[in-house]
């Protein structure tokens, strides 16, 4: 198994974490997770973009293109001869002796490998549970950060009860899932946050919103309170990895029938599609 090691491609056993990297010390980095089907790294270009733009937001300055970075990806799949699973990439701001702040000299640390993905297939198509939890994360959620303290605490409690994600709530008002964004049915409308700085604006939430509007459902991207979830007909979430999950319990009460409902099914279907589409279309070009 190779991994992308600062450029080279190297074996897993070979690659070495600097215990003065500081985002082993400092979470000090960002990263993204991408899916392989059929082979081919899905929504690459999104992903890279925004690996790039979570890294400058937090002053990190990589020296190579999208462009660089999508081809090294894209030959990492092909060494491990990766058809169906995923690509880890994180970049951290460097090796120093440890104090908080960093000379702008730091060469980023890039770091990729590829995985195996278990779908879920069972919460896929029967539903699974959530939870509802308070969103204490700090206010630049819109990063794709590696401090995820806050994110693993809230989904271990989630995960100990049963419950597949943690549904995170500020004020009020709905945000996202620990590892996932939330969408709920209200009225016939899929509701959910609006891409600002309390939420990740998820690949797949951007390309389900594509979907709705091909498939006419209407969307409105107003964030929602507590209430209105929990009044919802209809919640599914979605994320690289689980795809999209329709949500039929919260805290113990069923969401509407208990069971998906028909527009998450329909979303969920569309979303396959999409996939199929174009991951034989990056195939032939
Ligand atoms: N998590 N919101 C949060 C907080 C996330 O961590 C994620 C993804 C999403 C969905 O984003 P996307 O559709 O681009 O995967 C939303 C990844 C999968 C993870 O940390 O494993």
């Amino acid at each position: 198994m190779k991994v992308l090691y600062n450029g080279d491609f190297i074996e897993k056993k070979d690659a070495h974490v600097d215990i003065e990297d500081r985002g082993y010390q400092f979470g000090d980095g960002v990263y993204e997770v991408i899916r392989v089907y059929n082979g081919t790294l899905f929504t690459l270009k999104e992903h890279t973009e925004r690996l790039f733009k979570s890294a400058k937001e937090i002053g990190i300055h990589l020296q190579s293109t999208v462009s660089d970075m999508e081809e090294k990806l894209k030959q990492l799949v092909t060494e491990n001869q990766l058809t169906d699973g995923g690509v880890y990439i994180q970049v951290t701001r460097g090796v120093a002796p440890r104090k908080h702040q960093y000379a702008e000299s730091l060469t980023p640390k890039i770091t990729a490998y590829t995985f195996q993905v278990k779908k879920p297939v069972l919460e896929q198509t029967a539903g699974a549970k959530a939870l509802l939890s308070e969103d204490l994360r700090w206010l630049r959620c819109d990063i794709k950060s590696l401090n995820l303290l806050y994110n693993v605490m809230e989904k271990q409690k989630a995960s100990e009860v049963g419950a597949f994600e943690a549904i995170l709530v500020r004020d009020g008002f709905v945000t996202e899932g620990t590892s996932s964004n939330v969408y709920a049915v209200i009225d016939g409308v899929i509701r959910t946050h609006p891409a600002t700085n309390l939420i990740l604006n998820g690949i797949t939430r951007r390309k389900l919103l594509e979907v709705c509007a091909q498939q006419g459902c209407s969307v409105d991207e107003t964030r929602m309170s507590k209430e209105e979830l929990l009044r919802a007909q209809e919640i599914f979430i979605s994320s690289t990895t689980a795809e999209v999950v329709p949500i039929i319990e919260i805290d113990g009460q069923p969401v509407g029938e208990g069971v998906p409902g028909e527009i998450t099914k329909r979303v969920q279907q569309g979303f396959q599609e999409k996939i199929k589409q174009e991951s034989k279309a990056s195939i032939s070009s």
